[in-house]
């Protein structure tokens, strides 16, 4: 078997693949899924306790909270090699990405320059020889601040194939230790990408000094396909995020990609490191604090991936589940919705409680205030499933800043206008506001609108069950728009009304926080 040196995973041996996940960079730059620093860090720490190799934390040039986030979680987050975007010849990327992944057990700089002739004409407006130059210089400068350099060109599927392999070779020679071509746009079918990595183990001196890695998009759904075929070509790194979630269509799937291996060892003989188990927690992590669900047809993580609805499919499951069931839902994590605390639990066996469900940072303040509200959904509803405090603590975490739920009273009906009264603290002091709208959710935004006042626009109000049954906790997810800073924000309750509130609130808080920034540089990544 023959094997590479690598500057952070020492010999990697050739059926050895590399989880490099995105989440945090690619999978957070798509319009709606942004996060913030303590919503990246614990997706972080979840991610490391997966077991993944790589966290592409963010692109620390883009602005001073997504430096911050990086930095934090190069500080906190041990395992996995930690890692920054920069753009190849970008004004102060690397020395920012250095700077920002320097705490890190295992720091990595990936740094990239679109190499097609439709990227380097209109968007670069540069020269062929000058993106040779600048890669060049730039994994050069990278290497001054870690051994673990990655190098990637963008739009890599829709390069003219001799000027590709320059680049590659201008790469390796420089100091790059991966080099990933990126199917930027997912044009590319999974035979196009097997010939170009082909093509660049072939011709490229020196490519088999480094790990071949391949990031593709879904514009056409074939990415965790593609992905598949380059890892048959040789490639030993996959670029991908939890739920497939990135610009545009998404990225490829990680849980998609590692559950194929899993599953068809016989035509993918690789070895990872992913704990398959923690794939659902992460799925439903991310979509908490995201607010995005996965649609129920979802491969693995979605609600209906185990489900089996027709008589002769169900009979079949039970006499031999492997009659229709190709992996088990055990192997990725799911489990009957466990009954877990009643209203007589005290707050120890609520701690242990989240503990076991991987919340065991939250400080005393929290943690009474999400006992608090424990005791009162437990009191409301007769049931209270994980996913029931999965929401709540979630609503709590979110729930420290200027503007906080006080309460509400709706009345509502057909007969006339829906009137709503809230309180709102802000800034510490109590806000009472009334207000009347068409429908109860109306109302209760236009009372926001009225105790802060504020522009932001409204333009996605989006409600979901967190279980099922009549008294199930809603999950509302609100987006604002002000002057072209969007935001998202979430909420849980079992009232839909209170639940709308929260979301509204969390959203306004988020807004705060993006008023006070600097508005970043236009990047593309
Ligand atoms: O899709 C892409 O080309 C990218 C690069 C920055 C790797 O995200
Ligand atoms: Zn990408």
């Amino acid at each position: 078997m023959s094997s590479i040196d690598h500057p952070s995973f020492g010999r990697i041996d050739d059926d050895r693949v590399i989880i490099f996940d995105t989440t945090l960079r690619d999978g957070e730059q798509s319009p709606g899924f942004s996060m913030n620093i303590e919503e990246k860090l614990r997706m972080a720490h979840a991610l490391a306790e997966l077991g993944v190799d790589v966290i592409e934390a963010g692109f620390p040039v883009a602005s001073p909270g997504d430096f911050d986030s990086v930095r934090r979680i190069a500080e906190a987050v041990r395992g996995p090699v930690i890692c920054g975007l920069a753009r190849t010849g970008g004004r102060d990327d690397i020395a920012r990405a250095g700077e920002a992944v320097r705490g890190a057990e295992r720091p990595r700089i990936h740094n990239f320059i679109s190499t097609s002739p439709l990227h380097m004409k209109y968007k670069l407006r540069m020269e062929p020889d000058t993106v040779l130059e600048l890669i060049t210089k730039g994994n050069e400068a990278a290497r001054r601040y870690t051994d673990d350099v990655e190098w990637s060109a963008e739009d890599g599927s829709r390069t003219e194939p001799d000027f590709l392999c320059r680049c590659v070779e201008a790469a390796i020679k420089a100091g790059a230790t991966t080099i990933n071509i990126p199917d930027t746009v997912g044009y590319a079918t999974p035979e196009d990408m097997a010939a170009i990595f082909r093509m660049v183990r072939e011709r490229v001196p020196g490519a088999d000094r480094v790990i071949l890695s391949a990031h593709n998009h879904d514009d056409l759904g074939l990415a965790v396909a593609n992905t598949v075929s380059s890892l048959q070509a040789g490639v030993r790194q996959v670029e991908c995020t939890i739920n497939g979630i990135g610009e545009r269509a998404g990225n490829a799937a990680l849980e998609e990609i590692v559950m194929a291996l899993r599953t068809r060892q016989d035509a993918l003989p690789f070895r990872n490191n992913i704990r398959t188990e923690n794939l659902l927690k992460l799925s439903r992590m991310l979509a908490t604090i995201t607010g995005f669900d996965v649609q129920p047809n979802k491969a693995i993580v979605g609600r209906n991936a185990f489900a089996h609805e027709s008589g002769i499919h169900q009979d079949g499951v039970l006499k031999n589940a492997a009659t229709y069931e190709i992996m088990t839902p055990e192997s990725v994590g799911w489990t009957k919705s466990s009954l877990i605390l009643g209203k007589h639990s005290g707050r120890a066996a609520f701690r242990d409680k989240l503990r076991a469900m991987g919340y065991g940072e939250l400080g005393d303040n929290q943690l009474n205030e999400a006992f608090g509200r424990f005791k009162d959904l437990a009191d409301r509803k007769k049931v209270v499933y994980d996913e029931d405090i999965v929401a709540l603590v979630d609503d709590e975490a979110r729930d420290h800043a200027r503007i906080r739920f006080g309460s509400l009273e709706v009345v509502s009906g057909s007969r006339r206008p829906a009137r709503a009264e809230l309180t709102l603290e802000i800034d510490g002091g109590a806000v009472d506001a009334v207000a009347t709208g068409d429908g109860p959710v109306d109302a209760a935004f236009n009372a926001i609108r009225s105790a802060f006042n504020h522009e932001a626009r409204l333009t996605l109000y989006s409600v979901g069950a967190v279980t099922e049954g009549t008294d199930a906790q809603a999950r509302t997810t609100v987006r604002l728009e002000e002057n072209g800073k969007m935001v998202d924000g979430q909420g849980a309750d079992t009232d839909t009304v209170v639940s709308a509130v929260r979301a509204y609130v969390h959203a306004l808080n988020k807004l705060l926080v993006k008023r006070a920034r600097t508005a970043p540089e236009a990047l593309s990544a």
